[in-house]
């Protein structure tokens, strides 16, 4: 097969680069379209990968903000590089790694996370303080105290049972508690999401001046009353009658 089909058939598949493109005349090898599992630069994977779920500059997306100085100081790179290749089942996170279904090579899975790093400003504003723990602790916190938590730090912006109200929408809703984990619930609760103006409850473990911090057994607490919620929802639809509202 000439150079030349081979263009033409390339052509096909990305007509861009055709427009752009000379033409077939004087084929570059050294021009050739990368294949996508050649492409290792941060801000075409993030743009092709990513960013339609975490927003453009990590930030704004319907899923949680990953360029966040508070987020990227408590995951380490093994977090992040397991996140990315195996996924969170159950969400809209899927896995990218090759050998779990996706399609990014290791050394793709790796020039994110190092583009995360390197790329973003939130992660040159590390905070000093020691964080909580970035993994659920599983087990570590009570529905029941987590409903006082609830009332003292929440309920003024989502609502006295999380039904939402005037400055923040509902996170009791069904809908929403159905399609994310525990973890993300902590690490929301603990990061906050300052692109849309949610508070941090990162834990000053240095004693610092924060204006509402968390301990561990508080934020493993609220956890525990959002993932109640979650249940109550699920048995609620699955007309186990009993079961809603006892366990609020
Ligand atoms: C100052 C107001 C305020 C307080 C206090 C607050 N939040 Fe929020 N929260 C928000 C806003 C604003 C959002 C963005 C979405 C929205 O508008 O509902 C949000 C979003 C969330 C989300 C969903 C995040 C997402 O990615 O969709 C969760 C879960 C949440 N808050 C839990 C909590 C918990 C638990 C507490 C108490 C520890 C709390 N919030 C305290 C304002 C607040
Ligand atoms: C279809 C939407 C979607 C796409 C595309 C997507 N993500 Fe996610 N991602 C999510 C959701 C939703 C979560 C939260 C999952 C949960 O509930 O635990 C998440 C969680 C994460 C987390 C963990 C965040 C935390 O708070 O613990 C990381 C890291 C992450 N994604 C990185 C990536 C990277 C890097 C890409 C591109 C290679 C990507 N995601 C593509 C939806 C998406």
């Amino acid at each position: 097969m000439s150079q030349c089909v081979r263009f033409i058939t390339r052509c096909m598949a990305l007509p861009l680069a055709c427009v752009i493109s000379s033409g077939c005349d004087r084929p570059d090898p050294a021009n050739r379209p990368l294949r996508p599992s050649e492409v290792l630069d941060f801000g075409v994977l993030y743009a092709q990968n990513c960013s339609g779920c975490h927003g453009a500059d990590g930030k704004l997306g319907p899923a949680p903000p990953l360029n966040d100085s508070l987020f990227l100081a408590m995951a380490s790179d093994a977090d992040l590089q397991r996140v990315i290749a195996e996924g969170r089942p159950g969400t809209p996170m899927s896995a990218f790694a090759r050998s779990a279904g996706g399609g990014l090579t290791p050394q793709q899975v790796t020039a994110i996370v190092s583009g995360m790093r390197s790329k973003w400003s939130a992660a040159t504003t590390r905070p000093a303080a020691p964080l909580s723990p970035y993994l659920t602790q599983v087990g570590h916190g009570t529905a029941t105290a987590g409903a006082a938590v609830f009332s003292r730090n929440c309920a003024i912006c989502h609502g006295a049972n999380g039904e939402g109200a005037s400055k923040a929408g509902a996170v009791n809703s069904p809908a929403f508690l159905a399609l994310i984990t525990d973890q993300a619930l902590r690490r929301i609760v603990i990061t906050g999401r300052p692109d849309l103006g949610m508070p941090d409850y990162q834990h000053a473990a240095d004693g610092a001046a924060r204006p509402t911090p968390l301990n561990e057994q508080e934020i493993s607490d609220v956890v525990a009353l959002l993932a109640s919620w979650r249940q109550t929802a699920a048995q609620q639809s699955g007309q186990v009658a009993q079961a809603a509202g006892a366990s609020r």
